[in-house]
Formats: structure tokens, C-alpha cells, sequence
């Protein structure tokens, strides 16, 4: 099985994106709903929480977890990479979404000013700024926090003045560090929920970016190319959801997430 952890229910725009995409694989996904949102907390908080829900999806069969969450890939990725997994299991993988959306970022940018919208953690990560520098030096990042749209979006107020107020504000302040920018990163997993309000605010003439299709695209071609991890990934169609917190609270919400109903079981991770 394909191991897909979230925080919470952002995760599951990701998700929603590789059953489009392929839809032959079998998947976990994990929301540690209980300990959410991850946004604000420290570096050592989202490591500990998202390594203990690796060794969880490990511990169902997964070889391969996808971090579908930007928090969790700032923060904790590459500490899991390279101190945990070969300890844990070096035949199995753990892969992020920011490198994925970083590596698409050049086809699309030609002021190479580019913006990235997410939570305070993967703000102050700094972790898009690295990443694509690494990978493209010519581009420049802008980033800005976006505290308030997590929450909302959560509870589903998408569609009101508060939506509008908060995108209004993140977006504009965005936009005064540089009127150059011409594309949008909106790194965080619940944001393409908020895309209409989002181009409200942005003018048309600048893309805007939601990771969930680079993702699954991204995951796509791993998959190709790694046929040994692929032989390891049962191929049956199925998709089975846990929370760290509510059930049926998660089965409520999750429907507004993936565009259908679902039914989860609750689960420990700690
Ligand atoms: N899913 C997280 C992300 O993409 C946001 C939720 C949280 O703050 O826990 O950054």
C-alpha cells in the first residue's frame, strides 16, 4: 500500500488527485487530526508527530509514504530521511511535496519572481526558498504566512466574508514584497480548496499553483521509474482512511475534502 499522511484533512485534496491519476494502487491515509493543525508548531513537535505516523504506516505495510502535507515536509522530512529510515527500514521511502512543486516552478515563472503561500512552519522553514534556489539561483522567492485560512477552511467557511477578508490581507501583502511576481505557489495543502477566492484577489495574469496535480504527476513518474518499489505496491483499487481523533466527525468532513463520502476508523499513534 501507498502511505499518505496529512495532519489533518488537507491531505486529502493529494490524495484525491493520485485516485484520479492512478487509481490501481492501494492506499492508507493517515490524518493525525487529534494533534492538528501542525502549522504553528516547532520543528521538534511536527518530527516527532510525523515520525511516529510513519512507523505507523510502515508498520501496516506501507514501502512507500507520501508526506502530504508541507508542514510535515519542511519540518521533518529530511531528518526521517536521513536518520530514521535507515534505521527503521532503507528499503522503504519517504517523499515530500515540496520538491516536486519546486522542480515544476521554472515553467512557469518569466519575471523568476515567484510568491509561496503556507503556514507559519513552512514559512519560517524557509524550505521553498531552498529548495528552489538549489535548483534554479535565477528565481526569486516570496513567501508569506497564512495562519487563518487552515482553520477555515477545516470547517468548511470557504465561501464568506472571512474567507474573503483573510485572502484578501495574505494575498495583498504578498504582492507589496514584489509587484513583479508573476506565479503563485499555494503551499499548503488545503489551499486549492479556497482557489475562487484566491483568484478574486489575484489578478488572472498570474498562475497560480495548487500542488496536488504536480504531485500526483510527480508520483506518477517516480513510480515508472522505480519499478523495484513498484513491484512492492499491492495493485487492487482499495483506499482505507484513519484519524487520530473522531471518526465519524472525520468521515463528515472528508467528504467536503475528496467529493465523496468515506468511512474511516480511529487509530493511536502514540
Ligand atoms: N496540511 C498542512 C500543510 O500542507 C496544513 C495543516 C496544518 O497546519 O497542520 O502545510
Amino acid at each position: 500500500m501507498i502511505g499518505v499522511f496529512d495532519s489533518g484533512f488537507g491531505g486529502l485534496t493529494i490524495l484525491k488527485k493520485f485516485l484520479e491519476k492512478m487509481p490501481e494502487y492501494d492506499y492508507v491515509f493517515l490524518a493525525d487530526n487529534a494533534r492538528a493543525p501542525y502549522g504553528s508548531r516547532s520543528f521538534a513537535t511536527v518530527y516527532q508527530y510525523t515520525l511516529q505516523a510513519v512507523k505507523k504506516l510502515f508498520s501496516f505495510g506501507c514501502p512507500l509514504v507520501i508526506l502530504a502535507c508541507n508542514t510535515a515536509s519542511a519540518k521533518a522530512l529530511r531528518t526521517i530521511q536521513q536518520q530514521d529510515l535507515p534505521k527503521l527500514n532503507p528499503q522503504n521511502r519517504v517523499l515530500g511535496i515540496i520538491r516536486p512543486t519546486s522542480e515544476e516552478i521554472s515553467k512557469y515563472t518569466k519575471t523568476k519572481k515567484v510568491g509561496v503561500l503556507g503556514t507559519l512552519g513552512t514559512v519560517a522553514s524557509k524550505s521553498y526558498i531552498l529548495e528552489i534556489k538549489k535548483l534554479y539561483p535565477e528565481i526569486e522567492v516570496f513567501q508569506q504566512s497564512c495562519p487563518m485560512l487552515v482553520p477555515l477552511v477545516e470547517n468548511a467557511e470557504i465561501d464568506n466574508i472571512a474567507a474573503d477578508y483573510f485572502v484578501k490581507k495574505y494575498t495583498s501583502q504578498l504582492f507589496e514584497q514584489s509587484s513583479d511576481i508573476d506565479t503563485v505557489i499555494l503551499g499548503c495543502t488545503h489551499y486549492p480548496l479556497l482557489m475562487k477566492t484566491f483568484r478574486k484577489y489575484i489578478d488572472e495574469k498570474i498562475t497560480l499553483i495548487p500542488q496536488n496535480e504536480i504531485v500526483a504527476e510527480s508520483l506518477k513518474n517516480y513510480l515508472s521509474r522505480h519499478k523495484d518499489m513498484d513491484s512492492r505496491l499491492e495493485k487492487n483499487s482499495s483506499v482505507k482512511f484513519f484519524t487520530t481523533d473522531d471518526n465519524n466527525i472525520f468521515d463528515q468532513r472528508a467528504e467536503f475534502f475528496l467529493g465523496k463520502k468515506i468511512k474511516s476508523e480511529t487509530l493511536e499513534i502514540f
